[in-house]
């Protein structure tokens, strides 16, 4: 059973439509979803993890639907979100941070956590000390205090140094490895894509592509609407 279906979801802003009739499954481990700013990513994850409510479709997640399932329930089944921006309390340390997040979601062991993500040396570090690519890992490692069956990730490296990238993709890959499953949405294509099983592509709110990093390539429509005829896709 795919853990994840979703089906003619919609959502609109005002008369700006975020979302147009999207459909996909995740079929594999790990995912990624692209496209161009705007297309809809952050609003198709926070429409999945119940902070944005959509206007149409349903939503099946482990084969209960849960299109109007409030977020902590979400959160409980096993189907978690990262931020965009990461949202630290700065004044409390690594621990502390993942602390609080466990006493209100309850679920994992910290020192797990902090090894998977490979934070074990800053757990007694205060936030506010902690590079920018550590933080991304503490945004992670929050979610992973709620021992999800599916993380949604949004741009888990975005405004990371190429090494700092590297630290969270390693870590994201042992998580694989341990069977969390995940959609990622990020620009920077060549670093995740060796890590993930598939891709679709969003643009204007609508699926454009769904298969493989591979075929992706050789897509016309992906070309021309992401791309815009460039071979170069990062950002
Ligand atoms: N809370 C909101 N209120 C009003 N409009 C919104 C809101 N969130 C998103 N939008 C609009 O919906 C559209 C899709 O935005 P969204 O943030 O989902 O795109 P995105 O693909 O995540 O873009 P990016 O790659 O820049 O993060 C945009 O036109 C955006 O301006
Ligand atoms: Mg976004």
């Amino acid at each position: 059973m795919t853990i994840l279906v979703v089906e003619g979801l919609s959502k609109s802003w005002g008369g700006n439509k975020a979302i147009d009739g999207m459909t996909f499954s995740l079929e594999k481990d790990a995912m990624a979803l692209i496209g161009p700013n705007g297309a809809g990513k952050t609003t198709l994850l926070s429409s999945i993890a119940g902070i944005t409510l959509p206007d149409q479709g349903r939503i099946i997640f482990d084969g209960i639907d849960i299109t109007k399932t409030k977020i902590w329930k979400r959160v409980g089944l096993g189907l978690v979100k990262t931020f965009q921006v990461v949202r630290p309390f700065v004044s409390l340390t690594v621990r502390e941070n993942l602390e609080l997040f466990s006493r209100v979601h309850g679920g994992s062991d910290i020192d797990s956590v902090l090894e998977v993500m490979g934070l074990s040396q800053f757990g007694n570090k205060k936030a506010r000390e902690l590079s920018h690519g550590n933080l991304k890992r503490l945004e992670v490692a929050k979610a992973l205090m709620t021992n999800p069956k599916l993380l949604l990730l949004d741009e888990p490296i975005g405004g990371l140094s190429n090494n700092e990238a590297v630290g969270v993709i390693d870590a994201l890959s042992s998580l694989k490895k341990k069977g969390t499953k995940m959609i990622i949405v990020e620009h920077r294509l060549s670093e995740i894509f060796p890590f993930v099983d598939s891709v679709v592509v969003m643009d204007k709110g609508k699926k454009i592509f769904q298969g493989t990093t591979t075929e992706l390539f050789d897509d016309e429509k992906v070309r021309e609407a992401y791309m815009g005829g460039e071979t170069n896709v990062d950002s």
